[in-house]
This record gives structure tokens, sequence and C-alpha cells, in this order.
């Protein structure tokens, strides 16, 4: 049958669009003349590019990076959490995802924070052991340095090791946040010892020591995971976890494992996009986002225009995060059809293209807050090797509860799944069947780990900020795909949709005044936040001059450090 003129000149544009693609990234690439590195702290970024200079890859620096960031800054991820990483490896050219993520212990059940009358209790899955699930991050450093890295364990845990035994100052982030928990935290005798001096918060400035943290690094340096999972270690948490009211088994951490899954891909504008698969959600919400920007040139609309579609794709996606996502080894996630652009297009034809959709109209969700806490950081290397990493305890300082002599807090990851159905969690999230809890299930997450290429320009991005992370993200990649750079793109004001609550969320003076008004006369309620949010790192590598740049998001300026290191002969 002959094709109709319609379907055989959408067929052309696709086969032409495909081409343009497949024409850039064919290019002839110019490695990376320089490493770049971008993190929330000036230590890791300094101990990832020490590492570097010692013969380590991209892989290397984000171990010494990632140990780093649990010790100096404690509130936002560590050796009690858990993390996604999304790799890009110049042998074979190829992406890797590591879920590093925690998982439920084995005597977790469905409605173990309820109580008899069925209602949530309250803070029980935020503070305290019984929050607490099983870490994966000690895992994930060491399979990462052991599969993908260059040089041993021990030298790129080398300085965060030294930093731990020789003290490090204090930062103004840390301290800011730190009386925010320190009440639940001075509860922990373990926490106590390390985040107070004379019973009151350690201060901006004062100089910190953790000798056990050096101590736990260096058992994991010399036995891999087993040095954390198995033995002594392995005792030392299940005691302290079960003294404290915990419900952990020696079984829980033997059994722990992370996995490494094929992570999401699509393209969008000519862009090619490597994003995380479930248990985050990130990468599926940025596809469904995306797909649905597809159908509108929105480059071109004036802001309060292109700002309402945005956001109509945002409630969208956050609709559908809440109704199908979960941990895919325990629920069958709806992925092909999540991702699908002929899904998007029905999406797209809901939205009216001046009146803001009631969220009410599709399916439930509370109030999102925002947390300083979790972290991420972007690597790339001069072999071309790139790494982002989010990683974390969930909120501020985990569970805010320590076990003496292991150096660092528990997370609170339990308090990711929906511990009710239609209940929401610490950010307004809420979720049914496929986020509920189960024993050895993953908590949905909402890190996203992303890379974006056109074949020119390949950047690795991300950032904490709770639900508020997959829409940082996107519009970063927004940015980076108009020609942004990669500061620009970390500093860009923000704004923010997830369904429920229907409002779109700014930071404080991000849309001017006559967008605000032109936004409400669609039918959008406009909110505006009293504090910034996230804390974004990207990398930039540009294939075509070897140029490569480095934005830590301007919010936490004084903390945080994008540094462009020196080329890779001088180091070797
Ligand atoms: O995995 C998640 O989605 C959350 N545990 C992340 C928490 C977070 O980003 C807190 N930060 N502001």
């Amino acid at each position: 049958m002959p094709f109709r003129p319609a379907v055989l000149g959408l067929f052309l544009l696709f086969l032409s669009a495909s081409a343009t693609l497949q024409a850039r990234q064919m290019q002839a690439q110019t490695l990376p003349r320089q490493a770049a590195i971008a993190s929330a702290n000036a230590y890791a970024t300094d101990a990832g590019l020490e590492v570097l200079s010692r013969g380590g890859n991209a892989f290397d620096a984000a171990v010494a990076v990632s140990a780093t960031l649990g010790l100096v800054e404690p509130e936002s991820s560590g050796l009690g959490g858990g993390g996604l990483m999304l790799l890009h490896l110049a042998d074979g050219d190829r992406e890797v995802f590591i879920d590093a993520r925690e998982r439920a212990p084995l005597a977790a059940t469905r409605d173990m924070y309820l109580d008899e009358n069925g209602q949530v209790r309250p803070k029980s899955s935020v503070d305290g052991p019984l929050a607490a699930a099983i870490p994966g991050l000690p895992e994930g450093l060491a399979h990462l340095s052991g599969r993908y890295g260059k040089v041993p364990l021990s030298v790129s845990l080398e300085p965060a090791i030294r930093l731990a035994r020789e003290g490090w100052v204090m930062n103004a982030k840390t301290a800011q946040v730190l009386p925010w928990r320190s009440e639940v935290l001075f509860r922990s005798p373990g926490a106590r010892a390390l985040f107070s001096r004379n019973g009151k918060p350690v201060e901006a400035g004062q100089v910190l020591k953790n000798p056990d943290y050096a101590r736990t690094l260096e058992r994991l340096a010399r036995e891999g995971r087993d040095g954390f999972y198995a033995g002594r270690m392995a005792r030392r948490l299940v005691d302290g976890v079960r003294r404290a009211g915990g419900i952990w088994t020696l079984e829980d951490l033997a059994q722990y494992r992370v996995i490494e899954r094929e992570p999401l891909r699509f393209t969008h504008r000519g862009f090619r996009l490597v994003t995380a698969p479930p248990p985050s959600s990130g990468g599926v919400a940025l596809a469904e986002m995306l797909n649905i920007l597809s159908g509108y040139d929105y480059p071109t609309l004036r802001p309060a225009v292109r700002i309402h579609l945005v956001v109509e794709a945002m409630r969208r996606a956050y609709r559908d995060r809440a109704q199908f996502l979960g941990d895919p080894d325990f629920v069958d996630v709806p992925l092909a059809r999540m991702m699908s652009p002929d899904f998007a297009a029905g999406l797209r034809a809901s939205i009216h293209p001046h009146r803001a959709t009631p969220s009410r109209l599709l399916p439930p969700v509370g109030p999102a807050q925002e947390r300083p806490d979790t972290t991420h950081f972007s690597i790339v290397d001069t072999e071309g090797n790139l790494i982002a990493v989010t990683q974390t305890v969930n909120l501020t300082f985990g569970n805010a509860f320590v076990v003496p002599g292991t150096g660092f807090v528990l997370n609170n990851e339990m308090d990711d799944f929906s511990a009710a159905p239609g209940v929401p969690n610490a950010f307004g999230l809420i979720g049914d069947k496929a986020n509920e809890i189960a024993p050895g299930k993953r908590p949905l997450s909402s890190m996203t780990p992303t890379f974006l290429s056109d074949g020119e320009r390949t950047a690795a991005i991300g950032t904490p900020g709770g639900s508020r992370i997959i829409t940082m993200v996107l519009l970063g990649l927004m940015d980076l795909m108009d020609g942004g750079s990669a500061q620009a793109a970390a500093d860009r004001p923000r704004y923010h949709h997830q369904y429920l609550p229907d409002e779109i969320q700014i930071e404080p003076g991000a849309l001017a005044g006559d967008v605000v008004a032109e936004l409400e006369s669609m039918g959008h309620a406009v909110k505006e936040s009293d504090s910034t949010w996230g804390n974004m790192q990207v990398v930039l590598w540009n294939r075509r001059s070897g140029e490569v740049e480095a934005g830590s998001d301007g919010r936490w300026k004084s903390v945080g450090k994008g540094a462009v290191g020196a080329p890779a002969a001088i180091y070797r």
C-alpha cells in the first residue's frame, strides 16, 4: 500500500532528524584537555583532583569525592545511605547505571509505621533506627572502584581517611542546618560525640575530626564490601541498631548487593539523554515531560506561555509518578508506555494552551518541603570518562542516629516509601501500591543523575532537592540545550509543579512580576518559597574543542567547588 503524503512526510522528517543526530554524533572528538569536577564541597572536589593526579580515572575520583562528602557534608549523604551513579565509559563508548540505593530490612512490613488505628505514627519513618534502610553506598564505592577504577580503594579513599584523622574546618552549610536536627541527633550518643562540643552543636569555623570514619574507610579499603557488610563491622551495626529499637539483621547486610541496571535513553530536540531508571522516578518523569514538550516550539514562546506548558508537563508526570512508580524488582513499572511519545501525545492533548488544568481533575499529594540534604557531583576525566552521582541519607542528617564507633549517620530512606496509600511523605509526595513497603524492596527515589549530548557538547548534571530534583534537572537540561554554560545551568532561577499541591512553586524572585501575573490569569496559583532550592553540579565537555567546564551551584558558593584540573600529562 502506498504511503499517504502526511505519513510519508512524517517518515522523511524522522529520517532526516535521526540522520542529523547521527552526523553530529559521528564528528571526530577531541578528548578533554583537562579534567573537571563539580561537587557541593571544596574538600571533596580537591580529594577528587588529588586522586586523578595519582593516576586515577573519573571513577576513582568519584570514590574520593563521595567518601569525602560523607565526612564533611554528613547532613547530606554518606556511608549510612545510598546513591545512584551514572557512568559513561570511554572504553567501549557505553553507559552503566549503578543502583546503590538502600533497601528495606527483611523484617520490614507494609504497615510498620501505622498505629492500631491505621494512622501513620508521626516521625516513625524519619527519626531513629526504625527509619533506616540497609545502606548501599559502601558497596557502591567498592563496586565502582573494583570494576571501573584504575587505582585501589586504598588510594582513592586515602584523602578522606587523611582528612578524617587530621581534621577539617566545619562549613557554613552544615553549621546552618545542624541546629534543626540537633535535638534528635543528641539523643544518640554516637551522634552527640560527633556533632556537639560542650553540649552545643558544633559551629562553622571549628576544626572537626572523625577517627572512627577513618577506621571504617580503612576496613572497606582492606576488605572490600565485606569490611562493611560482614564480620565485626556488620555485628557492630546490627547490635547498635537493634539495641536502639531497630530491626536490622546480619542477614540484611549479608544479602545487600548493588545492582547494575540499563540506564534510560531517549532523544529530544536532537539531543541524546541518558538518565536514571527505576527505582528512580527521575528518568521516567524527564522523558514524559520532554516528550510532552516536544509537541511545542517552546524555545520560541514568551516566558509565561513557555512556563505554563512546562508546568502542565510537570503536573502530569508527577501524577503518573505517584500512581505507577516503585522498585522494578517488585512491581511492574509500565516503562514502555510512560516513555512512549504516543502516550505523551495523549497527555499533551489534554493541555489547554492558555489555561491551567486543575490537578483535582487528574487523580491526589501534600506540601513539598526542601531540606538541604542529599548531594550530587559530576566528573569528566581526560580519557573521556564521565560520572554523575547523586547520593543521600534522605532528610537532613538522615535518621540522626550514629552507631557508636562507626563515624556516620544512618539514613531515613524508609520515608521515601509510601507509608500508607495517599499519605504524603516529607516531600509531600504520595504513592500507592507500587511504592508500598516490602522486605528487601528499594524505596522510590527522585534522584536523577543525567547525561545530555548532541555529539558536540556532553554534560553530566544532577542536584539534591527531594521531589524538586526532577524539575530542577529538567530546567538545567533545557538551559544546556539552549546553549547555556555549565555555570548558568547550575545558577538559573527555578520553578516547580508536582501535581499536588496544585501550585507553581518558585524560588525567591525567580519570575518577574508580569510573568507571575500572566500565569495567574491563566488559572495558576504561584507560590514563592522563602528559601532557594537545590545544589546543582554540572560538568561539560566540548567534544569538538576538548574544552571542559565545571559549574557549581552559586547558591552555596562559599562551600561547593567546580574545578578544572591541570592536563593529565602533568600528572602522569
Ligand atoms: O531519593 C530521594 O528522592 C530522596 N531521598 C532525596 C532526598 C533529598 O534530595 C533531600 N534534599 N534536599
